[in-house]
């Protein structure tokens, strides 16, 4: 195939995934995007395969397609099958595969000089940037791989090993970060050596095994509610992995689609350590802990849907705030449903208040809440809606634990510093969840308790029915 045709090919998929990146910045645009990024990931690969076709390198059409095949079908079953809250595990799954996958890559291009010492790139230089990048790619993959395997348990909460659920631990002493920086000199020094002795696979090996222990050691310090911030770190480094063997291949579309996840994936993570107030320094090297969930000592009576309605009976202001508990029980219809009851009932304004790491994913609660047509306008990020909870009738907290519990407000425990939603500034607050129970980061409520909080125990959707039932016979 001629190289301008290549060239424009990989432009052209370039050109698709910064356009899908774009869209992806809106949730009205936001499937637009995804179409896009599918395109340019398909005219990427065809433009891959025909040039290494014409180019007499391909390996056989029938690897090449037994290989598209399984994974299309692999990748397909897989998200059909997952739960909308199950997302951020499956995006963990597949940050460690694309990593493992670049690294792979790189590994097989390097293992040519081993077999076959004529295939070692005769320009110093060349074999110099060859295996840097081989290393570095290396390093990172598989440091992916182990640090998402993890992470994906630890979103899970933990494993089941023979019928028995073991709690995926958050373990952090401080001496271990020392080791952290000793592993990761040693694995830059390996690479050093690599250059000097590319046939030696010892180095490689070396370099494999450091950058497992190491994904395994910086993500088990970090727990509770620092999640959302190592997934989007490793995220992005599952895009640097990608680029570096785009290097060691000379394929100009993975170095672009891999420095593009690696940037975006890194602008997320910086936005989500902003949304929880701490330094990614401190998310990598200080443990908050997490792993335990705090024991409740306290009760409190719940209330019934009838007198939730009463409340709300010619309320002139109600704030929403949605949390994972609405992505579990899927009840988003039913809180448009109340939305458009009260509105047309008693003209009462209603607007939703989005914490930025609500649920399980980014963006979480705006998806939720876009497919059940609440207009975008209502939903009103953290930091501008909390001056309005002081001059509203009632907040009505769906599902939400962490986003909204006064005990991230102290300095302790593994909320400390995140900013929260000011429910309890409202006049009332009603809770609708099943138990007093503790959300992800394990700690206790004090919200639940206060006088002016109603509980409405119970599952979301079957509460939210009851509630809007009840707002009818008013
Ligand atoms: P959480 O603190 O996780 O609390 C959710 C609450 O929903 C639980 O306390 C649970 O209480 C309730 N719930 C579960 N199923 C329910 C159902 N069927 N009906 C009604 N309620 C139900 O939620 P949040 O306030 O959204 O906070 C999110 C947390 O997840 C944060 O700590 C965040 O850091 C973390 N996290 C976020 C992300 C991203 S990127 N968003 C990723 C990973 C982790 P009951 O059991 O009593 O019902």
């Amino acid at each position: 195939m001629s190289t301008d045709w290549v060239a424009f090919g990989y432009l052209l998929s370039a050109i698709l995934f910064v356009f899908g990146l774009k869209k992806l910045g809106h949730p009205r645009t936001a499937p637009r995007g995804n179409q896009y990024g599918m395109m340019g990931m398909a005219v990427a690969v065809i433009t891959t395969v025909l040039d290494m076709h014409f180019d007499g390198g391909i390996v056989g059409w029938t690897i090449i397609g037994g290989g598209i095949l399984l994974g299309s079908l692999i990748g397909y079953i897989m998200a059909k099958r997952v739960e909308m809250t199950g997302m951020p595990e499956l995006v963990a799954l597949f940050n460690g595969f694309g990593g493992a996958a670049s690294a792979l890559v790189a590994l097989s291009e390097t293992w040519k000089y081993l077999e076959n010492s004529d295939a070692i790139p005769d320009n110093e230089l060349k074999l110099t940037v060859t295996m840097v990048a081989a290393g570095l790619s290396a390093l990172v993959g598989w440091m992916t791989l182990t640090g998402s395997l993890l992470a994906m348990f630890k979103l899970k909460g933990g494993i089941e090993v023979f019928g028995k659920w073991i709690r995926t631990p958050t373990w952090g002493p401080t001496w271990l970060n020392p080791i952290k920086g000793i592993l990761f000199i040693s694995a830059l020094a390996l690479i050093y050596l690599s250059t000097e002795d590319p046939t030696n696979t010892d180095y490689l090996w070396g370099i494999i095994a450091i950058s497992c222990v190491l994904g395994i050691i910086l993500v088990l310090p970090i727990g509770g509610a620092d999640m959302p911030v190592v997934v989007s770190l490793l995220n992005s480094l599952s895009g640097i992995a990608a680029a570096f063997t785009g290097f060691i291949i000379g394929n100009s579309v993975l170095i672009v689609a891999g420095s593009l996840v690696g940037a975006s994936g890194l602008i997320l993570t910086v936005i989500m350590c902003k949304a929880m107030n701490r330094q990614l320094i401190d998310v990598l090297f200080k443990s908050f802990g997490g792993s335990e969930k705090q024991e409740l000592t306290r009760t409190k009576a719940g209330s019934d849907a009838d007198e939730v309605a009463m409340m709300a009976d010619g309320a002139q202001k109600i704030i929403i705030v949605p949390g994972y508990g609405m992505a579990v029980s899927q009840c988003q219809h039913q809180v448009k449903e109340f939305a458009d009851l009260m509105a047309e009932k008693f003209d009462t304004e209603i607007k939703y208040a989005i914490h930025p790491v609500a649920g399980r994913m980014p963006g979480h609660m705006n998806v939720l809440l876009a497919e059940a047509n609440v207009p975008y306008e209502q939903l009103i990020e953290m930091d501008e809606i909390n001056s309005e909870f002081s001059e509203c009738d009632m907040a009505i907290v769906i599902g939400a634990n962490d986003t909204c519990n006064p005990a991230a407000r102290t300095g302790e425990g593994p909320l400390a510093g995140m900013p929260i939603i000011d429910a309890d500034q409202a006049r009332t607050v009603v809770i609708i969840k099943r138990s007093l129970s503790v959300g992800y980061a394990g700690v206790d409520n004090d919200l639940f308790y206060e006088d002016k909080t109603m509980m409405l125990f119970g599952d979301g959707k079957a509460m939210m029915t009851q509630l809007n039932n009840a707002i009818k016979d008013l």
